[in-house]
């Protein structure tokens, strides 16, 4: 059988309606599971950025709706058939220009005062129960202090449920941008300023979060993690970090710490007791954290026998310096790192 030109043409558009349908869901499902998504908040900041991505979405779908409706009117209305009406030539019609002048910059209004309120209020001088935080953002990694606790810590940022939280975010070297999706919008770390950001994280779990500005070679692989606890787990998380790091057991591990001591690493970093270098990430409880290297690798022993032997092949960029540490030397180091809980 031989299809006709418009079945062919029906067959291709039914495809093609199927294709956009597949595809559209499939966006709808990967945003909604997807550990960086925007459309499930998790605080009252992205709370308040989901509505007004809710506002724009429905105000913009009634403009859609007037703009085509009036576009195929016009089409059905004036289309070319015997004694079909001469459009009207409107230019110049003052009243007309004015009122759809008028009509947009309501709705840049209607868009825009919510977001500048939001813009101000996260930005408010926080309660005297906020939780303060200070967020440094370095050429490619972040590190976390919490000045009223005593506590410092990388890549990860430890924050309890339905505790405000007043982030003050600074950067030593470039300009970064603090983004942890599930939790609200970006604020940007800029050098030789002190930027505000203040949220109530409403939900315990474990979020992804991402440098949103380019910063250099390595900008996609500065991520981290914010993990929400229970107020009790966040107390114990504390009570860990503030604790003395644990003494190496085995036998390795205490050779790691040893050949640690004696390199160049404790110019660097800080470990509690045994260095006290500020320039890279403080390791005091280096095992208490999932991830490590701008929270892009798995804190393993394979890992980080890679990273201590090549750092800028693991993190192109990295300004970890590559100190020809030979394998049973990273290896010893490896196992002293893991045992800093
Ligand atoms: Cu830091 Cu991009």
């Amino acid at each position: 059988m031989i299809m006709s030109t418009a079945g062919r043409l029906r067959v291709r558009t039914l495809l093609l309606l199927l294709g956009v349908v597949v595809l559209t869901t499939s966006c709808g499902w990967s945003l909604w599971d997807n550990p960086m998504t925007t459309v499930r908040p998790r605080s009252d900041f992205g709370r308040w950025i989901d509505e007004i991505f809710m506002l724009i979405s429905w105000t913009t779908l009634v403009i859609f709706i007037l703009v085509e409706g009036g576009l195929l009117y016009a089409c059905w209305r004036f289309r070319d058939r015997p004694g079909a009406p001469i459009p009207k030539q409107i230019h110049g019609n003052t009243p007309l220009e004015i009122s759809w002048t008028v009509a947009f910059a309501v709705v840049l209004l209607i868009i825009g005062i919510p977001t500048i309120r939001i813009v101000f209020r996260t930005q408010e001088a926080p309660a005297a129960t906020a939780l303060r935080v200070e967020v440094v953002g370095h050429q490619w990694w972040w590190e976390f202090r919490y000045p009223g606790l005593n506590v410092t810590t990388a890549n990860e940022v430890h924050l309890p449920v339905g505790q405000t939280v007043a982030f003050q975010l600074n950067a030593p070297d470039v300009i970064h941008s603090f983004w942890i999706p599930a939790l609200g919008g970006k604020r940007d770390v800029v050098p030789h300023r002190v930027n505000h950001l203040i949220m109530t994280p409403e939900v315990p779990g474990e979020y992804h979060g991402q440098c949103a500005e380019y910063c250099g070679t390595s900008h996609a692989n500065m991520r981290f993690r914010a993990i929400v606890h229970s107020q009790g787990d966040f107390e114990q998380w504390v009570k860990a970090q503030q604790a003395a790091p644990a003494e190496p057991t085995d036998d390795l591990a205490k050779q790691g710490k040893d050949v640690f001591t004696k390199s160049t690493c404790v110019g660097c970093h800080a470990i509690t007791g045994v260095s006290a270098g500020q320039i890279g990430p403080n390791l005091s409880h280096f095992a208490s954290r999932k991830t490590f290297a701008g929270s892009l690798m798995a804190s393993t022993s394979d890992n980080l026998v890679k990273w201590i032997e090549n750092p800028s092949h693991m993190k192109p960029g990295a300004l970890m310096p590559n100190l020809g540490m030979t394998g049973d030397e990273s290896k010893a180091i490896a196992a002293y790192l893991l045992s800093l809980k």
